[in-house]
């Protein structure tokens, strides 16, 4: 099977995008086997988490944002989802809206049930019954997540006694040992001691980790958790992710911008764009098979290994609408190749185009003969090619030693390491209008 930087889709215990494996999570739980069953009160024969016409509202100066409109999903167990789309799509939003954790401001609407229960409306109190236990949140930045004046050791015991108040503090800090041993955190039984300051950022994603796997829930949130991390990291901290999963039977929900990092862990995706669904499917049918432009524009925009010939990057034009006061019509139309007026009468539904898979769009036979080709559809122009480096000198391009830049299987430099020589190769590309060079820049990818 294809593969787009992974070792492929929905590959059952993948190794993550551009992953080695590192054999950083060493360890087990020693309280493996005492998963949770539900929490009490909640119906374990009720879908685990199913979100139904969420609308959130904010309140502005310049009228109402209309963040997330109408979102609709169904969470099984033990799936992970992945959510798909641009800075302001609406992805962070929708999590909040579920976690219970927007401002009071924030206007929503809809159904969000954990377990058959309704969570919009509780207070902030039942929710916390919830949060950790039943649904736990990993924030991008670990920062947001982790109090600079406390021992890690201590609030990852903290987070354990705020559901089993008859926890000894020696369990707690035997069992915070434990956790951070899974992550893969080394010498933790003395590194429990250190403050997050005294962490790297990775590390400090891990004990995140930790943290929002203690209380084994059964749905794990992460929203961006890698976005902030070295590539090498990033996919260090997609496998502690799966430790994670397997250890605790969760379900996930990972919310990302990059296509490419939800392909090795994902079972389905739900691309947003303007707030919306405006595709669901298999991750086979995303990759191979999407019938929404948007959805393809993203494909088109991400390197893929199975490439066999040259192919350009076809980057999606233009950005995203308001969202105060929008337009009707499909929000997409500006920026769709395959706009027509009709497409400018009503915002189209999100219909089914296959076995579950559904498309927001009245064109999907048009984009389903593209089969994922992105450059059937997006043309690339002179304005909006993305940079190669194609044979720049190859110590400028990747790095001391490094290969020349358009061998095949080269990460493009935004995906290299610190140190690889990013810098370098981008003031190359930068300058290449006023100092001469022995190399061209065009669109191509290797
Ligand atoms: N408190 C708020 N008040 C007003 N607007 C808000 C507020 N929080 C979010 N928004 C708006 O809601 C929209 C969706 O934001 P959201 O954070 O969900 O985007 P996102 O898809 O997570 O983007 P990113 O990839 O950058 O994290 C954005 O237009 C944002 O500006
Ligand atoms: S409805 Fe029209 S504008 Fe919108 S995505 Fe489909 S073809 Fe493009
Ligand atoms: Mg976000």
């Amino acid at each position: 099977m294809s593969t787009l930087g992974t070792t492929g889709p929905g590959t059952s215990g993948a190794t993550a995008v551009g992953a080695s494996s590192t054999g950083t999570s060493t360890g087990t739980l020693s309280q493996a086997g005492s998963r949770m069953t539900s929490l009490g009160g909640f119906d374990p024969a009720a879908p685990l988490l199913q979100v139904s016409d969420l609308n959130v509202r904010f309140p502005t100066e310049d009228g109402s944002v209309h963040a997330v409109r109408g979102v609709d999903y169904a969470l099984r167990s033990g799936e992970v989802l992945g959510i798909v789309g641009e800075s302001g799509s609406g992805k962070s939003v929708t999590s909040l809206a579920v976690m219970g954790l927007l401002p009071q401001s924030a206007r929503v609407t809809g159904s969000v049930k954990y377990r058959g229960q309704e969570l919009l409306g509780q207070s902030d109190r039942s929710m916390s019954r919830v949060r950790g236990k039943g649904v736990s949140m990993i924030f991008q930045d670990p920062m947001t997540s982790l109090d600079p004046v406390y021992k890690i050791g201590y609030q990852i015991e903290e987070t354990l006694r705020s559901h089993d108040k008859s926890l000894s503090s020696k369990a707690a800090e035997a069992r915070a040992v434990d956790l951070l041993e899974l992550v893969g955190i080394p010498s933790a039984k003395d590194r429990v001691r250190s403050y997050p300051h005294e962490f790297s950022g990775g590390m400090r994603q891990r004990v995140v980790i930790a943290i929002a796997m203690a209380n084994q829930p059964e749905v794990i949130i992460a929203d961006e958790p890698t976005t902030a991390l070295d590539v090498t990291v990033q996919a260090q901290i997609m496998e502690v992710l799966q430790t994670a999963l397997q250890e605790t039977g969760a379900a996930m929900v990972l919310i990302t911008h990059d296509l490419g990092v939800v392909a090795g862990i994902a079972d389905r995706v739900l691309v947003m764009y303007a707030g919306r669904p405006v595709e669901l499917g298999s991750v086979e049918d995303i990759y191979y098979e999407p019938r929404m432009p948007y959805t393809l524009g993203l494909l088109g925009s991400l390197p893929r290994v199975d490439s066999t010939n040259r192919e350009r990057l076809t980057p999606i034009q233009g950005s995203p609408p308001s969202m105060v006061n929008m337009p009707p019509g499909c929000p997409f139309a500006p920026r769709c190749p395959l706009h027509i007026a009709e497409c400018d009468a009503d915002e189209p539904p999100l219909v089914q185009v296959g076995p579950a898979h559904n498309a927001a769009c009245i064109r999907t036979d048009e984009v389903a003969r593209a089969h994922g080709r992105a450059a059937e559809i997006f043309n690339e122009t002179a304005d909006d090619a993305v940079l190669s480096a194609s044979a720049l000198p190859a110590d400028l391009a990747t790095g001391d030693g490094a290969r020349e830049a358009t061998a095949p299987g080269t990460p493009p430099p935004s995906q290299t390491e610190a140190g690889a020589g990013r810098s370098d190769t981008g003031s190359v590309v930068s300058t290449a209008n006023t100092a001469p060079t022995t190399g061209t820049t065009n669109g191509d990818r290797a």
